[in-house]
């Protein structure tokens, strides 16, 4: 069964694909001529992904499904939260984010107790089907913020962040493998295909 998932990352796409199976064809939003942005304007990681896998039912009619992930720090309240890829503000990358983060956790947290660091990454994943029926599931990363960067693997936050799974090393610092076997999103999208394993009949 093709279905598409709502990014243009390579990354994601070959992951989603393995962790899915043969049973489905996994493909980009662009290889059907979508290229246009996908507004992601919701409040809540729930929201972005709905209406990111909602523009793309709407358009196709085919199964679909979008991911929207957020780091929580829990001495910034929750920060940065679904502003984790704006963080630093539009045009930052994320070398400003982290820089910001650090930054932000120093003022309210001045030593490096990793209990008083402690923050994890959550996605949520909305798939739609043929019948128009949103599920959601969700997968979380625990951890916490590390005091600098350290590694040159990953991407985004994975410099500063220090999984539990792995004690002493940032997810900068693991192989690609490692960090799929404990990742928020490698999770969400395995709960996905447990329920589609478990609750349909035929993929
Ligand atoms: P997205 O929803 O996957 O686009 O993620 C939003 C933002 O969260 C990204 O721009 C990154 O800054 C951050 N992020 C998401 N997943 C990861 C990850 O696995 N490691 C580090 N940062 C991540």
């Amino acid at each position: 069964m093709k279905i598409i998932f709502a990014t243009g990352n390579v990354g994601k796409l070959r992951e989603a694909a393995e962790v899915l199976g043969p049973d489905y064809e996994v493909v980009s939003p662009a290889s059907l001529g979508i290229t246009e942005d996908i507004p992601e304007t919701g409040s809540s990681l729930q929201e972005n992904a709905l209406q990111k896998a909602r523009y793309l039912f709407e358009r196709t009619g085919l199964p679909c499904f979008a991911d929207d992930t957020g780091l929580e720090v829990d001495a910034l309240g929750g920060a940065p939260g679904i502003y984790s890829a704006r963080y630093a503000g539009p045009g930052h990358d994320s070398q400003a984010n982290m820089d910001k983060l650090l930054e932000e956790l120093s003022i309210v947290i001045p030593d490096s107790d990793p209990e008083s660091r402690r923050a994890r990454f959550r996605t949520v994943v909305a798939l739609i089907l043929a019948d128009g029926e949103p599920h959601f599931f969700e997968g979380i990363c625990e951890g916490s913020i590390a005091t600098e960067r350290r590694g040159s693997g990953g991407f985004g936050y994975d410099p500063v962040f220090l999984p539990d799974a792995y004690p002493g090393r940032t997810l900068a610092e693991v192989s690609e493998d490692e960090k799929n076997a404990v990742s928020h999103r490698g999770k969400a999208i395995r709960a996905m295909a447990d329920w589609l394993k478990a609750f349909r009949l035929e993929p």
